[in-house]
């Protein structure tokens, strides 16, 4: 009986660790794929940056074609500007970054 509770408890440590150490792991991939960086900008962009930023929005200007280059899309996006607000509280900065490089793989058209 008592073996089989130390049994129980290791799986239980075990499974606690599994789980404090998956947020760690997340974060230490540097990686969101294209469409996960597409996911974000319609969560967080998208109601002031209309078409996943093909378009104007409401309040936002298109972002495809922009003249700033990655860092300076990144630069906005953590900084704010004009009536954006500043991303820095509310993305990560692999997120931040990960929406720069969205920004910049849109099509200028
Ligand atoms: C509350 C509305 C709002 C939200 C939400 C918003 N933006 Fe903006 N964004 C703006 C406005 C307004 C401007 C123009 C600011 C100015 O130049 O005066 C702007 C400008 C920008 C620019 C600069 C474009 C350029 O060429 O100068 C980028 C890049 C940008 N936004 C990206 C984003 C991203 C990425 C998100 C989501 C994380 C986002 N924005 C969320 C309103 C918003």
């Amino acid at each position: 009986m008592s073996n089989m509770y130390r049994g129980i408890k290791a799986l239980g440590l075990v499974a606690m660790a599994g789980l404090l150490n998956a947020p760690a792991f997340a974060q230490d991939s540097q990686e969101i794929s294209p469409e996960d960086a597409k996911k974000l900008f319609a969560a967080s962009c998208s109601w002031c940056h209309g078409n996943f930023g093909m378009k104007a929005g409401k309040g936002g200007p298109k972002l495809a074609g922009t003249s700033k280059d990655e860092e300076g899309v990144y630069n906005t996006i953590v900084k704010g500007q004009g009536a954006m607000p500043s991303f820095k509280n509310t993305l990560t900065e692999v997120q931040a970054r990960a929406l720069a490089k969205y920004i910049k793989s849109l099509p200028n058209e």
